[in-house]
């Protein structure tokens, strides 16, 4: 689908977009074009329960004396609600409206009542942004789709006077949106596709946008000694990858030190020995979307040439049973030195993310380090679908986090971490085990976990299980996989650590 910018003027074909605020109330092109048909919108409206409330729409097929197919009235709700993410939400709407209406384009004129403190060409902006994240799809293995159960909409026109300032705006939101949806493609493609050398290999494609990438095989990880990463790998018959994504957007600064992102990307997570029940396992195809958020926030940053120092560490592997893999009980020598027993191979998250943090703060000194994982199903039970998440070492870092999600409108809610809890995961044969003693506080103890890899470094941890994927459309996140962390991560950078 294409965004474009244009000023504002009557098309010769497609479907008009106004903007209606709450109580019925038609904003100025809406006025002109119910004059223009005989008081038509009017009649629609009050024929319908159609009111203005947000993100509300009523279709108004062939009006007279129009060239368009038909007008789309679009509420916004009451003047005062309307901020940016208001209107991302208005452009999804209008995209999710039309979508597989008949209707190959739209001209949507952009009106904001006044005193809205947005600049119209931000608005425009911001609507087309929503608009592309809404239009997001993932159908490349449906072969028998009917040519009616395609998209029809293929151009989306936004109308502003400040045409030229929306279309530069714009220009910034478009490569967070190139990474948002990279992401979600990585993390819909199944597990035959998506494996450690394949996910790699997505890494590698970035090395257009001027990222570094280094990718390490096992003889290197080996070397290294991420022992811990490599006994979740080997059981499978996908051998595992480290990829390290370098953009430096900010070689002159005074503090050059990275900002670092960490994500866990298990390719598959069949709980290995510790297997998972059949009911739901095809969900963890999924569980690299940690590593795909990292991946889509470097391709954002470098995209939109963020000032900043940035390094993304993925940890690629595929969590599998056979006669090679490992076994509850074994004792392994992390790349920290500590050891840890296995005690159940399903929390094999934990142990690739040990190995990764302690890497990335011994050999990149980072000024902070993020990761991101679909760690526990616990958070589920904690948080639902809603909020991720998020435990951190530093409260600047975690108050710096959760300000961006709600800017983004990927909310963080933050749990606790204590020594308590870390007593948890002593154990009697090695420096720790990788789950805790009880049934409790699950997602707290992954978290102490990972904390015990982190050293000195302020660090947080995003626990994305419950938010990675999505069963219901919303209106800038099409269902399946969401790449939840994405925009939020981008704006934690252009918020805290830019310029
Ligand atoms: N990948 C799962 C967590 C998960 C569950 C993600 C549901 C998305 C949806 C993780 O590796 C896992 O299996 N965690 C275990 C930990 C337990 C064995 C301590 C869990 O949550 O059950
Ligand atoms: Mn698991
Ligand atoms: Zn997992």
């Amino acid at each position: 689908m294409k965004f474009s910018f244009a000023k504002p003027a009557l098309p010769k074909a497609g479907t008009i977009v106004v903007t209606v605020l709450a109580e019925r109330t038609l904003g100025r092109a809406a006025r002109d074009l119910d004059q223009k048909t005989g008081g038509m919108l009017t009649r629609a409206m009050e024929a319908s329960r159609f009111t203005g409330k947000k993100d509300e729409t009523l279709a108004v097929l062939a009006p007279a004396n129009l060239d368009a197919g038909r007008v789309l009235l679009l509420g916004l709700g009451k003047a005062e609600d309307i901020a940016p993410l208001a209107l991302q939400s208005a452009g999804g709407t209008v995209v999710a409206a039309l979508e597989k209406s008949g209707e190959s384009e739209a001209h949507v004129f952009v009106e904001l009542p006044q005193g809205s403190g947005i600049k119209p060409a931000e608005a425009a902006a911001e609507m087309a942004f929503g608009g592309r994240l809404r239009s997001y799809r993932f159908d490349k293995y449906r072969t028998k789709d009917k040519k009616d159960a395609k998209p029809s909409l293929k151009k989306v026109c936004l109308l502003t006077d400040e045409a030229e300032a929306a279309k530069r705006a714009f220009g910034k939101l478009d490569k967070v949106a190139d990474g948002v949806l990279f992401a979600r493609d990585l993390v819909s493609e199944p597990a035959n596709v998506i494996y450690p050398e394949t996910l790699a290999d997505k890494c590698r494609e970035l090395t257009a946008l001027g990222l570094e990438v280094e990718v390490l095989d096992p003889k290197k990880l080996r070397k290294i000694g991420m022992n811990a990463l490599l006994g979740v790998a080997q059981g499978s018959a996908h051998e595992p990858r480290v990829v390290i994504m370098r953009w430096n957007g900010a070689p002159d600064a005074q503090d050059k030190r990275p900002v670092a992102f960490i994500g866990k990307g298990v390719t598959f997570d069949s709980g290995g020995i510790s297997i998972k029940p059949a009911a739901g396992m095809e969900e963890m195809k999924w569980d690299m979307a940690g590593s795909a958020v990292v991946i889509g926030t470097m391709m954002a940053l470098a995209g939109r040439k963020a000032k900043v120092n940035a390094v993304g560490v993925v940890g690629l592997v595929e969590n599998m049973p056979s006669g090679t893999a490992q076994r509850p009980g074994d004792i392994v020598a992390s790349l920290s030195g500590q050891t840890i027993e296995i005690v159940n191979t399903d929390a094999e998250g934990r142990l690739v993310l040990a190995d990764c943090l302690w890497y990335t703060q011994d050999l990149y000194k980072p000024r902070l380090m993020v990761d991101v994982a679909t760690l526990t199903g616990a958070i589920i039970i904690a948080l639902g679908h809603e909020h991720a998440g998020l435990f951190a070492s530093d409260d600047a870092l975690a108050e710096a986090l959760t300000g961006a999600g709600k800017a983004v409108g990927e909310p963080l809610w933050r749990l606790p971490l204590a020594d308590a809890y870390d007593k948890d995961i002593n154990t009697d044969a090695a420096d720790m085990k990788n789950t805790g003693g009880g049934r409790g506080a699950g997602s707290i103890t992954a978290a102490q976990f990972l904390k015990r890899f982190v050293n000195d470094v302020p660090w947080a941890h995003l626990d994305i299980a419950g938010t990675a994927w999505s069963k219901k459309d919303t209106s800038t996140v099409p269902k399946g996989g969401t790449a939840f962390g994405v925009r939020l991560l981008d704006r934690f950078v252009a918020d805290f650590h830019e310029g």
